[in-house]
């Protein structure tokens, strides 16, 4: 499995690299966040949706499980941390996934089994009060086109 590892030095900075993210995302494509409370996952969707061009405030979608935004694509913003394994189905994980979309999926090791081979995963550090490491894995060749798109 590919792996690109970052550290942020402040909020900001997370939101960024979701940002710039954004700008190569991709109909079809899966990004999981993980990380404990307070890691930036939130956050990070913040930048991410701001990069997407998706208009207004994107919040944590704890209450919903997913929210769908309209951007230069749609995107999908789920929350998986109140469901459990096999519950994919339920809330129409698959049809978003097989959609023109794109999903941003927090606490998705919750429902790992049910995600996609091309998914990208993204975790979430504390370093200190400022800093996040942020670790990117994949094995799909979609993995290698995003991180050139990033720069890498
Ligand atoms: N480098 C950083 N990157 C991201 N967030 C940071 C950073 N430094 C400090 N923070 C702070 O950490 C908090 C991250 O909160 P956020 O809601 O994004 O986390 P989360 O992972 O979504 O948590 P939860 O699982 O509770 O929803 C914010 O208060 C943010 O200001
Ligand atoms: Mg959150």
């Amino acid at each position: 499995m590919a792996e690109y590892v970052i550290h942020t030095k402040h909020v900001e900075e997370t939101m960024y690299v979701g940002e710039q993210l954004a700008k190569v995302a991709m109909a079809g494509d899966v990004f999981a966040l993980d990380g404990d409370l307070g890691a930036g996952k939130t956050h990070f969707s913040k930048g991410f949706a701001k990069g997407l061009h998706v208009e207004g405030n994107v919040n944590s979608p704890t209450f919903t499980i997913i929210k769908h935004y309209e951007g230069r694509l749609p995107l999908y913003h789920i929350d998986a941390y109140r469901l459990d394994d096999g519950e994919g189905e339920e809330i129409g994980l698959f049809d978003v996934i097989q959609g023109e979309g794109v999903s941003l999926i927090e606490w998705a090791s919750i429902i790992e089994d049910e995600l996609p081979d091309h998914t990208i995963r993204i975790s979430l550090t504390r370093v200190s009060d400022e800093e996040r490491q942020l670790q990117f894995k994949g094995v799909d060749e979609r993995f290698e086109q995003v991180l050139k798109g990033f720069g890498q």
